[in-house]
């Protein structure tokens, strides 16, 4: 029963010192709009589309599980659940906010860029610091007075931690190269760029710029954006310059002002959706709270994952233009695939967010607001406008609306979209279904499944765990199951509550560790997490009917390996290792022997 285990990359103890260490319910708030009820807390599923809450938060036992989609886990696996870490990143994130100390050399690296995940951070948190001192350090620099033109508080200035990039070559490249950071890495965080010729050093990327930190879900400074001062007269230089992605920023994964509009999104209920950074910050300097914004690019998938969970209403507040009525639309079906209602708000001719709510205040924006239109009417007229109703025109809205109803993979959903469409046009539904990208090939007769014991005996062992986790009574029977335990993701979650049982007489499945493992995780908080629904002598007769079935599922398997072992080694023409194969086989008792006869 020799079972090579990888060497893991940390001892049981640091792992479980860090998970310690962390707030599970603070964590999952930065996501998850939480709600208390008794020793736990319930909220939207992070992790799948759901209109009713099925996530639960357990603090005591240290998991979360979904009763809707079976995520579930501990700390570590929310955390690289939610920002796609690996574990060792993982755990590098939470050891941080937990204050515990990781050995260095364990420290994982980012393979495009060579640097750690924190390495980036660090970086980008002191270049936000190294900017916000430059536009404070002069008591009237041309910054200052563009925000001031702008309506921008020095509060809110602040609170956005707006700074300014230095007119020069080498400023922020000197000043944190002095605090050692590697050349490479402020390269790679996009902070500054190798001069042309090889060997002739870097430069900065942002010079003389309002720069605009860009913040993830928990705050921290990923990305910048730099916009033009005023002084800057040559038409031909961009108005904003961008942070490239990096190791921890993916360009239309996140919203910009999120984390400081968490709050208010939840006491909302409601998100405004904008455009432009100054739109948001025009917005919020009007006390209009619960704004984030996409950054121009068109609106992803992801960035309206943001908002579910935190809202339940999306209005979209966009330049009155043809550009803007454009990018309206293309969120129609990321709202729709995360249930998210989504209205339009129509501004003005010429007015943008920014130069509205400067005028009319957020009393004139309320007032628009309460105007705003469902975004599916919204897109179904703005399709036929454009359209027309020649007949080029509405096989044109066909084809765009197909295209729509393309980006809304569940039937259910895009069905309603799908009728309305199709009323509209004034055509047969049929029509507008979506057909798949190429046909699927003509299936031959499945084949007769071939049951593979391997997957039963998994899925038995799985049940017991779960029925002694909800029934520990039952623990007094694991160590007897060793010889039948299968070799698989359970196995060390067996050993682990076997080991217990011993040392102490009792289970503590909450000290398993679960992020070793994403299915048994979920199974584990599952079980945690549910009620005991069984009779004591009910839950034993069950337990003892699974213990037959897992005997007679090992016996079968070891049937099979023997018999897979056998046919190679006649394959191979070794006839001595087919004797003794042959005998130990012999030897084996029937796989129905242990059915009928249990110890
Ligand atoms: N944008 C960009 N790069 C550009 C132009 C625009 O990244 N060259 C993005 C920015 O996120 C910007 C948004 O698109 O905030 C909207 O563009 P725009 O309305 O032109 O910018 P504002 O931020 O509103 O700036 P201003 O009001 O000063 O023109
Ligand atoms: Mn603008």
């Amino acid at each position: 029963m020799a079972r090579v285990r990888e060497s893991p990359l940390y001892s049981k103890d640091k792992i479980a010192e860090v998970v310690a260490g962390t707030d599970l319910v603070a964590l999952v708030r930065q996501f998850v709009d939480l709600k208390r009820t008794g020793n736990s807390y319930v909220g939207i599923c992070p992790f799948h589309t759901e209109k009713t809450a099925s996530f639960h938060v357990t603090p005591e036992k240290g998991v979360y599980h979904c009763f809707g989609c079976g995520a579930g886990g501990n700390a570590l696996t929310f955390i690289m659940g939610m920002n796609k870490l690996s574990f060792p990143e993982a755990m590098e994130e939470l050891a941080r906010s937990a204050g515990v100390a990781l050995p260095r050399e364990k420290r994982s690296v980012d393979k495009d860029s060579g640097f750690n995940r924190q390495d980036f951070y660090d970086v980008m948190n002191r270049a936000a610091i190294l900017y916000q001192n430059l536009l404070w350090a002069q008591p009237e620099p041309e910054a200052m007075t563009y925000l001031r033109s702008r309506g921008i508080s020095l509060d809110l200035a602040r609170s956005y931690q707006l700074g300014l990039s230095f007119n020069g070559w080498e400023y922020l490249r000197g000043a944190l190269k002095k605090e050692g950071f590697d050349d490479l890495l402020l390269a790679e965080a996009g902070l500054t760029r190798a001069r042309q010729t090889p060997g002739a050093g870097f430069y900065d990327v942002f010079r003389n710029r309002l720069m605009i930190p860009v913040c993830d879900p928990q705050g921290r400074a990923v990305a910048f954006a730099g916009r033009t001062l005023p002084s800057e007269t040559n038409p031909e230089v961009a108005k904003y310059i961008n942070s490239p992605s990096t190791a921890i920023y993916h360009k239309g994964n996140l919203l910009y002002g999120f984390h400081q509009a968490r709050s208010h999104l939840r006491g909302a209920g409601l998100a405004f959706l904008v455009e432009g950074y100054f739109d948001l910050l025009s917005l919020v300097q009007a006390k209009v709270q619960n704004v984030v914004a996409s950054m121009g690019t068109a609106v992803t998938q992801a960035q309206i994952n943001l908002l579910r969970g935190q809202v339940k209403e999306v209005y979209l507040l966009f330049d009155g233009d043809a550009a803007g009525r454009k990018a309206a639309s293309r969120a129609l079906p990321y709202l729709l695939n995360v249930e998210l209602d989504g209205k339009v708000i129509t501004l003005p001719d010429g007015e943008d967010p920014d130069t509205f709510i400067r005028k009319r205040g957020s009393e004139g924006l309320y007032e628009v607001a309460e105007k705003a239109k469902d975004i599916i009417d919204y897109y179904i007229e703005g399709l036929l406008a454009d359209c027309g109703p020649t007949l080029g025109g509405e096989s044109r809205a066909i084809r765009e609306a197909r295209e729509t109803l393309g980006h809304v993979p569940d039937l259910a959903k895009g069905e309603l979209l799908r009728r309305k469409l199709a009323k509209k046009l004034n055509i047969d539904p049929n029509v507008l279904k979506v057909r798949p990208q190429s046909p699927p090939a003509k299936t031959p007769e499945k084949p007769v499944e071939v049951r593979d014991p391997a997957k039963t005996v998994t899925h038995i062992a799985q049940e017991i765990l779960v029925l002694i986790i909800v029934h520990p009574e039952l623990a007094k029977n694991l160590p007897a199951l060793a010889p039948y335990w299968p070799q698989d993701a359970s196995f060390p979650v067996y050993e682990a509550l076997t080991a217990q049982f011993k040392e102490s007489g009792q289970i503590a499945p909450e000290k398993i560790h679960l992020e070793e493992n994403q299915e048994i995780s979920s199974i584990i908080s599952g079980a945690l997490l549910s009620p005991r629904t069984k009779k004591p002598e009910d839950a034993a007769v069950i337990f003892n009917e699974m213990i037959i079935s897992l005997k007679a599922l090992a016996a079968k398997a070891e049937q099979m390996d023997k018999s897979q072992a056998l046919k190679a080694a006649e394959k191979e023409g070794n006839e001595e290792l087919v004797k003794t194969l042959a005998q130990e086989k012999a030897a084996l008792p029937h796989p129905l022997m242990s059915k009928m006869k249990p110890q």
